[in-house]
C-alpha cells in the first residue's frame, strides 16, 4: 500500500490496527498505530525511514513493488529506534552501497544496534542540505532529545513538508492516513497522550526546539511525523499545541489515583472526589485504581491536572506494589509546577503516607502539609478528614 501526500512525495508504511502496546508493554496501544516512512521521486530517489522488524519482509516487498532498489538513491535515517530503523538491515542487504544520512548520534544507535560499522554513513547536522533534484532539497534539523539524542527532522523545500519523525506523532491508526479524515476526539486523545507519556521528561528541550523551529521561518505546508496522521490541514495546529504543552501545562483538574486492599484507602479516595466538588466546584475530577487502570491513560490524565492525591494503605512497612510501580514512572516523567496530596489507611506500623510523600516530591511534586492517615477501616467522621485535603489542593 502506498498513499500519495503532495506532487512526488509518498508514504509507504505500515498501519499496524492490532497492536497493543508498544515500546515493551510500556504504552498501551487504544487505537492501533502506524509507523510511516516515506519515498521521494525527484530526480533522486529517496527513502525517509522504514518500519519496525516485524513488517520488514511486507515494508520490502512495497518498497520493491514501487521502485527497483537500483533506483534508490539514499535512506534518510531521522532516529536509530527500531520502529523506524527495523527493515533497514534487510534494504542494506540488497542496497549495501546505499548512504544513510543520519546525525552523528544516529550513527552510534544504528551502529550499536546492527553491528555494521561498513555502512556508508553521512553524518548531517543542522542546516545541511540534500538536493534531491527539481529544484529541491531536503534541510535537516537536528531535534536531541524529541526523543532519542539521535532524532532530527527533514524539511523537503518547494513541497514544504516537514518530515518530523516521532515529534507531532500519535500512536492512532487511520486507514486514509490524514489529520482531517481521522476522528478529530481520538485524534487530540491520542496526541496529548503521546506527548505526555513520551516527550513530557523533554518538556524545556522541546519548548527551546520548538521556538528555533518556529524562528526558521519554514513555510510549513504539511507535518509528515512517523507515527499516526499526516497533519495537511492547518498543520501548524500540533506544533501550536506543542508549545502550548511543553510550558508546564495544566488544566484545572485534580486527579486521585490510588489503590486498596480492603476498600479503606478506596473510601478515602471517592470522600476525597466529593470534598472537591465541594471545594472546588468548576474543578474537573477524576478517580483511578493504580492496579486496575492503565497506567498511561492515568498519566495522562495527571499531565493535565494541576494538582493530584495519591493513596496507598501500608502494606509492609511500604506501599502497594502497583503505586509504588507508577510513582517510579510519574518521576520518570519529570512533570512541573504541580501539587500532590497523600491518603491512606493501616493496619499496624502506617509508615505508607511518609512513603508517598518522598516518592512524590523525587517525581518533582509540591506535596501539601495536610494528609490523612486512618488506622483500620475509616469511621464516618474519619472520613471527613479528607476535607483538609481537599481544601488545601482546591
Ligand atoms: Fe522513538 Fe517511534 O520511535
Amino acid at each position: 500500500m502506498k498513499v500519495h501526500l503532495k506532487n512526488n512525495v509518498y508514504w509507504l508504511g505500515k498501519i499496524d490496527w492490532e497492536l497493543q502496546s508498544f515500546h515493551g508493554d510500556d504504552y498501551s496501544i487504544n487505537n492501533g498505530s502506524s509507523q510511516n516512512a516515506y519515498l521521494i521521486r525527484e530526480e533522486k530517489t529517496i527513502l525517509i525511514d522504514t518500519v519496525w522488524s516485524p513488517h520488514k519482509n511486507e515494508f520490502m516487498d512495497n518498497l520493491e513493488a514501487e521502485i527497483s532498489l537500483d533506483e534508490l538513491d539514499a535512506i534518510i535515517v531521522q532516529h536509530g529506534e527500531v520502529d523506524h530503523s527495523g527493515s533497514l538491515v534487510e534494504l542494506m542487504k540488497k542496497r549495501p552501497d546505499l548512504p544513510i544520512y543520519c546525525t552523528a548520534n544516529g550513527v552510534k544507535s544504528l551502529s550499536g544496534q546492527f553491528h555494521h560499522p561498513e555502512w556508508d554513513y553521512r553524518v548531517v547536522k543542522t542546516g545541511d542540505t540534500l538536493d534531491v533534484g527539481n529544484g529541491k532539497s531536503l534541510v535537516f534539523v537536528e531535534m536531541p532529545m524529541l526523543h532519542w539524542p539521535d532524532s532530527m527532522a527533514s524539511f523537503l523545500t518547494e513541497d514544504n513538508i516537514l518530515f518530523s519523525n516521532d515529534a507531532f506523532g500519535q500512536h492512532f491508526a487511520v486507514a486514509e492516513l490524514f489529520n482531517d479524515k481521522a476522528d478529530q476526539c481520538l485524534l487530540w486523545e491520542e496526541a496529548i497522550k503521546y506527548y505526555a507519556n513520551i516527550l513530557t521528561p523533554f518538556a524545556a528541550i522541546a519548548k527551546r526546539k520548538l521556538q528555533e523551529v518556529i524562528g526558521l521561518n519554514l513555510p510549513i505546508e504539511m507535518i509528515a511525523p512517523s507515527h499516526g496522521v499526516i497533519w495537511r490541514d492547518n498543520p501548524l495546529q500540533i506544533v501550536e499545541k506543542y508549545v502550548e504543552w511543553s510550558d508546564n501545562y495544566q488544566e484545572d483538574q485534580i486527579t486521585i489515583v490510588y489503590d486498596t486492599m480492603w476498600d479503606g484507602t478506596k473510601k478515602l479516595a471517592h470522600q476525597l472526589a466529593a470534598e472537591l466538588r465541594q471545594a472546588a466546584p468548576n474543578t474537573v475530577v477524576k478517580i483511578f485504581n493504580a492496579a486496575h487502570n492503565d497506567k498511561n491513560d492515568i498519566m495522562t490524565e495527571v499531565f493535565k491536572s494541576r494538582a493530584i492525591a495519591v493513596g496507598s494503605p501500608t502494606v509492609g512497612n511500604d506501599i502497594l506494589s502497583s503505586v509504588a510501580g507508577w510513582l517510579y514512572f510519574l518521576k520518570e516523567l519529570k512533570m512541573k509546577q504541580k501539587k500532590a496530596a497523600v491518603f491512606g489507611c493501616y493496619g499496624w506500623s502506617g509508615e505508607g503516607n511518609k512513603v508517598l510523600r518522598g516518592l512524590l516530591e523525587q517525581a518533582g511534586f509540591e506535596v501539601v502539609e495536610p494528609e490523612v492517615r486512618i488506622n483500620w477501616n475509616p469511621r464516618p467522621e474519619q472520613l471527613e478528614e479528607m476535607k483538609t485535603i481537599a481544601e488545601a489542593l482546591a
